[in-house]
């Protein structure tokens, strides 16, 4: 029988996937990608919180029953929950407001109490998810602060693992090695073992535009000018973690939120890799530095997570619009009907009368409505229309709408664009219809249309 003992044992040994389409044709180089997300807490911090649990009990700083005490962002929470589930410790956790709620809930429901600080103080803050586990750890007899950021144990995980899996699946052709960078931990440990192995492989580290690694690395100075709060978890700092081996770093290249979190999209639909919003920043830096690689290189690229604790964040359009990430999308009837904030479809029968249509206009600040009998689009009819009824002759609003409706208003496709929308609006049709996945008709006015691109 082919049987794990526990969980922990499937710990490691993740693929190595090819980049099909992303950065093709400009980037000749293999493009790989270690797909983190097959560890079984779904991200590469599986691979410390068993380490740094098992050197601890080695060291005697865990005893049994003791208390795991960390500051996490979540991956290394669910590393160190999954070690100490089998190894039967408690977890006490303190994380950052900005953190997504799903990673926050899948700690609770591996046991593990967590408690949330403002991502907005300094590391040193008192108030600091930092900190708070530094003074809990002091406060709780039989406890161990186990600081991912200081614990060389984090970084020798990698020596140990992900830099000897890099090397053997690439049968020792990798020439470059990219990852983002938190703790340091990944970059240093893995680049530690591969620059051992092969001292030309060149290691890239990626670092948010906000974080103040890049200015370290190149002038040694902590330039807080350099510092400003971003929205990529887990990756940049505004200190310098004691995991950090600049020594074994070649280069450290910034990206943006909005770009990572588009290349994070892309790589889901276009490759099929489901993956976190710093995997998709891991891929923007490599694109960004595309003119380093050439036919023949090997570029081994870690990501670091899965996408499925960033649904509410970078794969869901309102989080994305928000934050203006969407602006340069194609606008389609899809998404106009999509975005209204009255989704009902106001319509006139033809037997109602002209003040009947007129009050329902009134009622909901239309300026005009669908003529529908059953659900057949038969006419349309406008407030232009009706004012010239009523100065006509005021009796007309005891006429039926029959009498005075114009065209129907074009029926367009959900995925119409914009352009092809605006181009069937005009001063005598002041809408357009479309139906809706459900089925169901919806119209797209005017406003509607020049709200969408605003
Ligand atoms: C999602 C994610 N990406 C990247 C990193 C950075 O890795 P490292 O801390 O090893 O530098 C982290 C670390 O917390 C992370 O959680």
């Amino acid at each position: 029988m082919q049987v794990l003992n526990n969980i922990l044992e499937a710990i490691g040994n993740t693929p190595l996937v090819r980049l099909n389409k992303i950065g093709k044709p400009e980037i000749e180089a293999e493009i790989l990608l270690k797909v983190e997300y097959f560890n079984p807490g779904n991200s590469i911090k599986d691979r410390i919180g068993l380490n740094m649990v098992e050197e601890a009990e080695k060291k005697g700083f865990l005893k049994p029953g003791g208390t795991i005490i960390e500051g996490t962002s979540g991956n290394t929470g669910m590393g160190l929950a999954l070690a100490a589930a089998v190894k039967g410790y408690k977890c006490i956790f303190t994380t950052t407001d900005k953190q997504s709620k799903e990673k926050i809930d899948v700690l609770r429901s591996l046991g593990a109490e967590v408690i949330v600080c403002p991502t907005n103080v300094s590391h040193d803050d008192p108030r600091s998810y930092h900190e708070v586990a530094v003074r809990l750890s002091r406060e709780i007899p039989n406890s161990h602060f186990i600081n991912q950021y200081d614990n060389l144990d984090n970084r020798d995980s990698h020596f140990k693992t992900t830099g000897p899996e890099i090397w053997k699946q690439t049968e020792g052709k990798i020439t470059h090695f990219v990852t983002t960078i938190g703790t340091g931990g990944t970059i240093s440990g893995t680049a530690e073992y591969l620059k051992k192995v092969n001292p030309a492989i060149q290691v890239l580290g990626i670092d948010a535009l906000g974080s103040i690694l890049k200015k370290y690395k190149e002038t040694g100075a902590k330039d807080m000018n350099e510092a400003y709060p971003y929205l990529i978890e887990g990756i940049g700092q505004d200190i310098i973690p004691g995991n950090f081996n600049f020594d074994v770093i070649d280069q450290i290249e910034q990206v943006s939120d909005k770009d990572a979190a588009l290349m994070c999209r892309r790589l889901a639909k276009e490759e099929g890799v489901f993956v976190g919003y710093s995997a998709g920043a891991v891929v923007q830096g490599v694109l960004q530095l595309k003119n380093q690689f050439k036919k023949g290189d090997v570029v081994v690229v870690i990501l670091h997570d899965h996408g499925s604790r960033y649904i509410n964040k970078v794969f869901n359009d309102d989080w994305m619009r928000d934050r203006g990430f969407l602006k340069d999308e194609i606008i389609t009837a899809k998404t106009i009907v999509e975005r209204k904030k009255i989704k009902e479809l106001v319509a006139v029968s033809t037997e109602e009368t002209i003040s009947e249509a007129f009050k329902k206009m009134k009622e909901r600040s239309l300026t005009q409505l669908p003529v529908m009998n059953e659900n057949e689009l038969v006419g349309s009819i406008s407030e232009n229309t009706i004012l010239q009824l009523l100065m006509e002759d005021a009796a007309n609003r005891e006429s039926q709408v029959k009498n005075a409706m114009g065209k129907p208003f074009p029926i367009v496709s959900l995925q119409a664009t914009a352009t092809e929308i605006s181009k069937q609006i005009s001063k005598n049709n002041t809408a357009v219809i479309t139906k809706n996945n459900a089925g169901d008709w919806c119209i797209i006015t005017e406003f509607d249309l020049i709200e969408a691109m605003a």
